[in-house]
């Protein structure tokens, strides 16, 4: 049985900020009701009200089936896809509150600019093969790549990196901090058998930020892929960075090797 529910929807290009009082060219908050069918998600309705009250309204979406992470956005608050959230887990009589993203700059309603994120992929040192072995040469076994496979489920729907205290809210952390999405990507190359680059836990530390992280795991608890961000790529990659920096067994063998050498 269909309903009406009540929509509250961020419109405009200034950011919706508690500090701020938005005027209503910057951007308000603005009240729709909204016919609901039974199975629907918001990123249903939102298409509806797009259709039926609102034709200029930005919002970013793609596959509708939670694959593209296109349609990132807070629903009530919490950082979800709006296609993977059913209206089913609302109360009929709730009002449900969609505002854009907040981590990264707003470019309408519920359209934010995610450059930050590819910026930040542009920085991290590419795959880098064994001398001498080409594309096709490849040759790896399952075992070797059980760990790092996890990391490869990630959508890009930059979740994680809106939810991140270090970034939320202080833009100044930004040239310094990569966030959880990229320190994914290095944990994933610094686990992969062909990779021969020895200084992925050097670059995590000295290049994208990882020191800033305090393991809040807010990041693996908003991630629609359920990967383990914190417990399975950010701790062992800070372990690795402790170790080699600190582990006096490894600082005295990398003494001795440079008198060898
Ligand atoms: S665990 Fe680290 S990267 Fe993840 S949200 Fe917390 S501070 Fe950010
Ligand atoms: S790690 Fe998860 S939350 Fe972060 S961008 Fe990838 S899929 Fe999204
Ligand atoms: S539209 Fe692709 S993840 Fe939602």
């Amino acid at each position: 049985m269909g309903y009406q529910a009540k929509f509250r929807v961020w419109r405009g290009a200034g950011r919706p900020d508690e500090t701020i009082t938005a005027t209503e060219a910057d951007g308000a908050l603005h009240d729709y009701e909204v016919e609901v069918n039974e199975g629907e998600v918001v990123l249903d309705v939102i298409h509806r009200l797009q259709q039926t009250q609102t034709p200029d309204l930005a919002v970013r979406w793609n596959c509708k089936a939670g694959k593209c992470g296109s349609c990132s956005a807070e629903v009530n608050g919490k950082p979800r896809l709006m296609c993977m959230t059913r209206m089913s887990t609302f109360d009929e009589a709730e009002t449900v509150t969609v505002t854009p993203i907040r981590t990264f700059p707003l470019i309408r309603d519920l359209v934010t600019d995610v450059s930050y994120n590819y910026e930040k992929a542009r920085e991290m040192p590419a795959f880098a093969p064994p001398p001498g072995v080409e594309p096709g040469e490849y040759r790896m076994q399952q075992v070797d790549v059980e760990r790092s496979q996890e990391f490869r489920k990630c959508i890009e729907c930059f979740l994680c990196q809106n939810t991140c205290h270090v970034v939320r809210d202080h833009e100044e952390n930004k040239p310094e901090f990569s966030g959880p999405r990229l320190f994914i990507r290095a944990a994933e190359l610094d686990m992969h058998p062909l990779d021969d680059r020895a200084d992925r836990k050097e670059f995590a530390q000295a290049e994208q930020g990882i020191g800033y992280c305090n393991i809040t795991k807010c990041c693996s608890e908003v991630c629609p892929e359920h990967i383990h961000i914190t417990d399975n790529a950010i701790i062992p990659m800070k372990e690795r960075v402790v170790d080699r920096k600190y582990d006096p067994i490894t600082w005295l063998g990398s003494k001795i090797g440079r008198r060898k050498s």
